[in-house]
This record gives structure tokens, sequence and C-alpha cells, in this order.
């Protein structure tokens, strides 16, 4: 398991509040269009100089993936697939990104999925970064296995969303407790458990890093899952 998962060990009335302080946030941030600030960056670096700093980064940690797993042994499992992920927007960005970089990407992310995404049976938050890495690779190389992977990742946690019938009843079809239907005059629905596995229906915690890969992944499987 990742060293960030601490939430377990946390008391339970320490982890209701920090699950609420994160609902509160999400709840504020149900409006998902992109704030207008977060369109353009400032830079005195030109794109091309970017792009290149980029490339060396990649490069540079391209020497510490093992072999065998698909990973950057000192790197946490979300870390790696953020690792990828950047990679694989790298390639959807330069040019010749898609063919030089394809081959080593796949590999990589076939074996890091086989190997470290099952040993979270239970857990939603890193096979759904995981998942994210699947549509950004999708974007970058059109290969239809990322697009599977994805799809699948996202049924899988889907359930897992507090939807806002869920939180108007303030209950979860696969959780054993009830929750209140607002917090601070606002809904609760937009949240994602982080523990999946039956025996831990009691589990009420929501972990910052899977509830954002759900929020992005959301928007980025649906247009492509259900294509109007
Ligand atoms: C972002 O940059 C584009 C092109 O330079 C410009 O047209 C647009 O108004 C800018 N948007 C924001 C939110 O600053
Ligand atoms: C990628 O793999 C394919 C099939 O093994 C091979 O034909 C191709 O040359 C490789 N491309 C690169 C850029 O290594
Ligand atoms: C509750 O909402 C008020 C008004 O929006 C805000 O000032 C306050 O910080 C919120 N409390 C929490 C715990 O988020
Ligand atoms: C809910 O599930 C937990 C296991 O996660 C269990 O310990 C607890 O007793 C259950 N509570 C109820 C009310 O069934």
């Amino acid at each position: 398991m990742d060293q960030t998962h601490s939430s377990p060990i946390l008391p339970s009335s320490l982890m209701i509040y920090l699950v609420l302080s994160v609902l509160v946030t999400l709840v504020f941030a149900q409006d998902y269009s992109i704030p207008t600030q977060w369109l353009n960056t400032t830079s005195s670096l030109s794109r091309d100089s970017r792009v290149q700093l980029a490339k060396q980064f990649y490069t540079t940690l391209g020497s510490s993936y093992d072999g065998n797993s698909g990973q950057i042994p000192s790197l946490g499992i979300g870390q790696n697939a953020n690792m990828l992920s950047a990679t694989a927007i790298h390639d959807s960005i330069v040019p010749d990104g898609q063919t030089s970089n394809y081959n080593v990407t796949s590999d990589r992310f076939s074996r890091a999925i086989s190997s470290l995404v099952p040993a979270q049976g239970g857990f939603s938050n890193d096979p759904m970064m995981w998942g994210l890495t699947a549509v950004y690779a999708y974007r970058a190389y059109q290969q239809r296995p990322f697009l599977a992977y994805a799809i699948q990742i996202w049924e899988t946690y889907t359930p897992w969303v507090i939807s806002e019938a869920d939180a108007a009843k303030g209950s979860h079809p696969l959780k054993n407790f009830t929750f209140p239907s607002e917090c601070n005059g606002s809904s609760i629905s937009g949240g994602v458990f982080w523990r999946i596995d039956p025996g831990n229906q009691g589990d009420s915690g929501i972990i910052a890093g899977g509830e954002g890969a759900y929020m992005a992944y959301d928007r980025l499987v649906k247009p492509i899952h259900f294509p109007c």
C-alpha cells in the first residue's frame, strides 16, 4: 500500500472531519467549469524551452524505471501513474512524441497495471489515477487497450460515487452508515469512497487523490465513452 494512505489509523471523528472538509471543498467546486484564470499561464520561458525541459525531465527519470514492474520503485503507485500521465501528455502535444515514446510508455503501463493495480483491490484512489493515465495515453497514442482500461476503471469506481440521490437520502447503497445530507448548507454529492471492499462497509473515508482523479476522469472519460 502506498505510504500516503494514512487514513485508516485516524480516529473516526477526525476521519469524518477530514471527509467533510474534503466534501465541503468539493461542494463549492461543483461548478465544473475551468476557472478562466487557469486557461492561460505566464512564463518567461518559450513554449519550446518548456517542452525541452519536460523532455529532459522524463528522459532523466527514464533510467530509474524498473524493467519488470514498469515503475520507479522510489515513487508511490499514484505518483508512478502521474509520471506516465505526464509523458503521455507530453507526447500528445509534441509532434514526434507519439511515435518515439509509444512503445516504452505502453510497456510500462501494461506492466504497472498488471503488477500494481490489482494489489490495490479495495482502494479506489490509485486505480483511478491509473485510469486517468489510460485516458491521457489513449489521447496521445489512440490505442484501444488504453481506452478499454479507462472505461473498465470508470465503470468499477462509479458505483462508489455519492450521487445526488444518495446525498439527499444521507446513505449509500454500498455503505452501512448514514451521513448528513448537507454540510455547511451544501450537498455532499460528488464524493467518492476510497474503501470499496465489502469488509469496509463502515469506512467513510474519502481521499482527495482519488476524488481529484475521479473528477478529472469523469470529465475526460464520459465524452469519449458516450460520444454524442
Ligand atoms: C488567453 O490567451 C489568449 C491568446 O493569447 C487570449 O485570446 C485570451 O483572452 C486569454 N484568456 C485569458 C483568460 O486570459
Ligand atoms: C515499437 O514496437 C514495434 C513492434 O515491436 C516495432 O516494430 C517498432 O519499431 C517500435 N518502435 C520504436 C520507435 O521503437
Ligand atoms: C461554511 O460556509 C461559510 C460561508 O460560505 C464559510 O465562511 C465557512 O468557512 C464554511 N465552513 C467550513 C467548515 O467550511
Ligand atoms: C458496518 O461495517 C463495519 C465494517 O466496516 C462493521 O464493523 C460495523 O459493525 C457495521 N455497522 C453496521 C451498523 O452494520
